[in-house]
This record gives structure tokens, C-alpha cells and sequence, in this order.
């Protein structure tokens, strides 16, 4: 249960891990993780809309997780495809989804169809989700950072305008506001290349739980633990 309703985060981003040690502690295949992962995700992503968060990001893909074997790759991308096969659903749900990531990595009928949607989604304004896909919070930063010198270079801007709100209006989630809370289950500590500029002054809530086990009571603990907490910006 969620003991204060006035201190809900605004944005919450999930780090998806401990799929591939679900599935090997049960003696599968590290597939059979990715494929309980995808289940935790769509009901994290509805239970955030019914508590009324408004913006979620969920770390589903690095641009480091290439370096997997190729059939877990393959696997990764195939129930990618399913979700968004079955995503038409937003209409109902009232949900603008945002892929963040170098979507030139995807084969086209995947990116047509990333692209696709995130147009006829972004009618919709009561939750913003986001799939960070082929993401990496460096390459984002080299990525608005050659943005910003190519104004320059063609003379829209002065590189004296570069300021933190103009270059992070370059980055993926621009317009987004920052994260608030982050959370990454399965045991690890550290953020993995996730949301590193939008993470400066986000709360970080580590769990053991593996990520096809975190469930809505999960999340209620997270955001009871992010609530009693104090954010001082820097100031006292
Ligand atoms: C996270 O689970 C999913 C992706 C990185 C795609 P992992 O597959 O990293 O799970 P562990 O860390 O091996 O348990
Ligand atoms: C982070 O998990 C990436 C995603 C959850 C998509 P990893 O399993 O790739 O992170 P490391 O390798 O443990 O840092
Ligand atoms: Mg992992």
C-alpha cells in the first residue's frame, strides 16, 4: 500500500535485471527469464498508470547487451516485437509511448513500426511511457552534444547558448522531466549506462528481488521508501 499519496514520484525509471538468474536458479533457459521480464514489465506499467504516475522508463536494452549471445539477442528482440504488436492497445489505455535509443540499430519493420507509434501516441498525455531500446546514457550525450555543434557550425546558435536546458533538450528525453526515483532490482548497485544525465539528482532504491518477481507491492515499497526521503537540490 502506498502510505502517502501526495509524494508519488513523477517519474520512476526501472532497470530491468536478473531475468537471465531468475531463469537459470529455476534451471531454464536464460530466454525463459526475458519472457517472465516481459510479463513484470506490462503489469509495473499498468499499475503505475492506475497509482497515476506520470512518467515511466523502463531500461530494457543497452547499447552493451549486443555483446550476448546472439539467440538471447534474438529472443530479446522477438518479444520486443510482440509488445509491439500487441501495443495498439495505448488507444484504450490513454498512453503516449516514447522509444528512447539509437533506433537505427532495428531492422526497418521494427523501427517503422517504433516510429509509427510513438506518432499516434502522442495524442495522449495522462502517462508517458518510455522504452529505452539500443540506449546507452553516453551515446545520448555524444549524440545531443554533435547536435549542438551542428547548430553551431550552421549558425543557429552561438556555442555560448549551450546551456543545461538547451542540451538536454537535444537528449532523447527531452521535454521529459527528470527522474525522480530509480530503481533497479536484482542485487546489483550501479546504473549500467542508464539515464546518467537525468539521474543527477534522482533517488536510487535497490532491491534483491530479480526483476520477473518485482511486483505492484514492490513498487509500493520503493515508493514508501522514496517518500520518507529528503531532496535538498544541493541546498539545506
Ligand atoms: C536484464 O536481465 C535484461 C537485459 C539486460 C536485456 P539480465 O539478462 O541482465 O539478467 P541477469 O543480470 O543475467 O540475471
Ligand atoms: C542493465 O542490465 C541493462 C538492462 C537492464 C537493459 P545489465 O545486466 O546489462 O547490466 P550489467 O552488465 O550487470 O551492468
Ligand atoms: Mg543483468
Amino acid at each position: 500500500m502506498i502510505a502517502d499519496k501526495e509524494r508519488l514520484p513523477e517519474h520512476i525509471g526501472f532497470i530491468m535485471d536478473g531475468n537471465g538468474r531468475w531463469a537459470v536458479k529455476r534451471g531454464l533457459p536464460r530466454k525463459m527469464g526475458h519472457r517472465e521480464g516481459a510479463k513484470a514489465f506490462r503489469k509495473i506499467a499498468r499499475y503505475c498508470k492506475t497509482i497515476g504516475i506520470k512518467y515511466i522508463t523502463f531500461y530494457a536494452f543497452s547499447t552493451e547487451n549486443w555483446r550476448r549471445p546472439e539467440d538471447e539477442v534474438d529472443e530479446i528482440m522477438r518479444l520486443f516485437g510482440e509488445y509491439l504488436d500487441e501495443v495498439k492497445d495505448f488507444e484504450k489505455d490513454k498512453t503516449r509511448l516514447i522509444f528512447i535509443g539509437d533506433k537505427s540499430a532495428f531492422r526497418d519493420d521494427l523501427r517503422v513500426r517504433m516510429e509509427e507509434i510513438e506518432k499516434s501516441s502522442s495524442v495522449y498525455d495522462e502517462m508517458t511511457l518510455m522504452i529505452a531500446m539500443n540506449y546507452g546514457g553516453r551515446d545520448e550525450i555524444v549524440r545531443a552534444a554533435r547536435a549542438a555543434a551542428e547548430m553551431a557550425v550552421n549558425r543557429e546558435i552561438k556555442p555560448s547558448d549551450i546551456d543545461e536546458k538547451l542540451f538536454s533538450g537535444l537528449l532523447y528525453t527531452g521535454g521529459i522531466p527528470d527522474a525522480d526515483l530509480i530503481i533497479r532490482p536484482s542485487g546489483e548497485k550501479r546504473i549500467s549506462n542508464f539515464l546518467i544525465w537525468q539521474s543527477a539528482y534522482s533517488e536510487l532504491y535497490f532491491t534483491d528481488v530479480l526483476w520477473p518477481d518485482f511486483s505492484p507491492d514492490e513498487l509500493d515499497k520503493a515508493i514508501n521508501d522514496y517518500a520518507s526521503r529528503s531532496r535538498r537540490f544541493g541546498g539545506v
